[in-house]
């Protein structure tokens, strides 16, 4: 028999679209920052990277598009893993009432704070509080944001609630991003309930079934904290959660030392999220769990927190950070993952590279989603963040400028 032509024998790679000429950030280990790739060639195909290696290993192939990125790096697109985005009014008045002294917790006990947001999410349209939220999801978008989690929280009544969960349902629909939603129903006490925390909590309880049949929720969250949840209460919910299948993530150690950490863990929650005050035993369990630490700086940052979360165990004993701008009337008005990087580093001392996992591999984890997001590898989502930049680094360098040349969700590139 003739010997084969090993071009005709090689199978043609179809794809949409290819790469050329890039840097990347891929995010995997592989000794070097960032797991850093340069002179590398990335192909995409339905939505998923499909192929990326050295240009000079390059299969035959035929690519429908062929852009070359003249050596700008490239990194996963970026992930905002807590966020409570959707929401009615804001909170300027407090700000200013915080300056003259009033502290977030006093505002909080004196009707105001998340009170003050229930009353205006509940008087919102769920069409209005779809307008809201658009311009706050678009300026997360221009900064690269490829999947986004927003929690309910603000409704504190099935209906109200369930409007929040579908204004972030619609908002999947109508922008090219992915959004997990978080059931936090245990945000606050409806103002219904007054003093009784236990028969709210029953309430709450009693809404699961319906959020989980009609498909609102992809994770279940709460508020542990003396102004909102004991842990107990937190516990009872976990529990109803856990029977429903649905994972669990929380609020914890924010303002004060409630264990909340430790509990997290003992439900194997996903993650456990801004954690200034938690403790040794708290960051152990975690790492036996793998539940991942979410830290919040725009909120250390806004309300002025001194205590300091315990960055230095997490490193040591490999429980995963991720980031988040928190965005939220009160604690957090921030919609900038950029320069929630960058406070990570300046407040909490982070490095940069840190900070880029915060934002991509390990926010990917901290959303259950960390087989098909937050790397730049085969078989992922084409979700991917094209920068104008010289080095990695640079994303959290700068405070208030945006470095990002384009990003694409799942291969289809955006234009806002
Ligand atoms: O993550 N900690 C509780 N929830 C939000 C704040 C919500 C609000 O103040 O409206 C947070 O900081
Ligand atoms: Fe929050």
């Amino acid at each position: 028999p003739e010997p084969s032509d090993p071009q005709l024998d090689q199978e043609e790679e179809q794809w949409d679209l290819l790469f050329t000429d890039a840097r990347l950030a891929t995010m995997v280990s592989n000794g070097r920052p960032y797991g850093a790739e340069e002179g590398m060639a990335l192909a995409v195909k339905d939505g998923t990277i499909a192929w990326l290696g050295p240009a000079s290993a390059l299969p035959h192939h035929n690519a429908e598009r062929l852009v070359p990125l003249e050596g700008r790096w490239m990194t996963p697109g970026l992930i905002d893993c807590h966020t409570h985005l959707v929401y009615g009014g804001n909170r300027a008045a407090e700000f200013e009432l915080r300056l003259t002294g009033a502290t977030y917790q006093e505002i909080a006990r004196a009707g105001g704070g998340i009170a003050a947001t229930v009353t205006a999410t509940r008087a919102a349209s769920e069409d209005e509080l779809l307008e809201a939220a658009r311009p706050r999801l678009e300026t997360l978008l221009r900064e690269g944001v490829t999947v986004v989690e927003i929690k309910s929280g603000y409704g504190l009544n099935l209906e109200q609630e369930a409007k929040m969960l579908r204004v972030a349902r619609r908002l999947a629909a109508d922008y090219p991003v992915t959004i997990r939603t978080s059931f936090l129903g245990a945000h606050a006490v409806a103002p219904e309930y007054g003093q009784d925390r236990a028969g709210y909590l029953d309430a709450v309880i009693a809404m699961l079934p319906s959020i989980a049949a009609n498909g609102l929720a992809d994770a279940v969250d709460a508020f542990c904290e003396g102004i909102a949840f004991t842990p107990d209460e937190t516990a009872r919910l976990f529990a109803a959660a856990r029977d429903l299948g649905l994972p669990v993530k929380l609020h914890a150690d924010q303002l004060s030392d409630l264990g909340g950490a430790a509990l997290a863990a003992r439900f194997g929650a996903l993650s456990a999220d801004h954690l200034e005050y938690t403790n040794a035993e708290g960051v152990a369990a975690m790492a036996a769990a793998g539940t991942v630490a979410v830290l919040l700086p725009g909120a250390f940052y806004v309300l002025r927190e001194t205590q300091l979360p315990p960055v230095e165990a997490f490193r040591r004993q490999g429980v995963p950070m991720a980031l988040a701008t928190d965005c939220n009337p009160g604690s957090a008005p921030l919609t900038s993952p950029l320069l929630t990087m960058n406070l990570a580093c300046t407040l909490f001392r982070l490095t940069p590279e840190e900070a880029l996992a915060g934002f991509t591999r390990n926010a990917a984890l901290a959303l259950g989603l960390g087989a098909s997001h937050g790397t730049l590898e085969v078989g992922k989502a084409a979700d991917l963040a094209v920068w104008d930049i010289e080095r990695p680094g640079e994303l959290a360098y700068r405070l208030g400028f945006n470095p990002l040349a384009y990003a694409l969700q799942a291969g289809k590139q955006r234009q806002l």
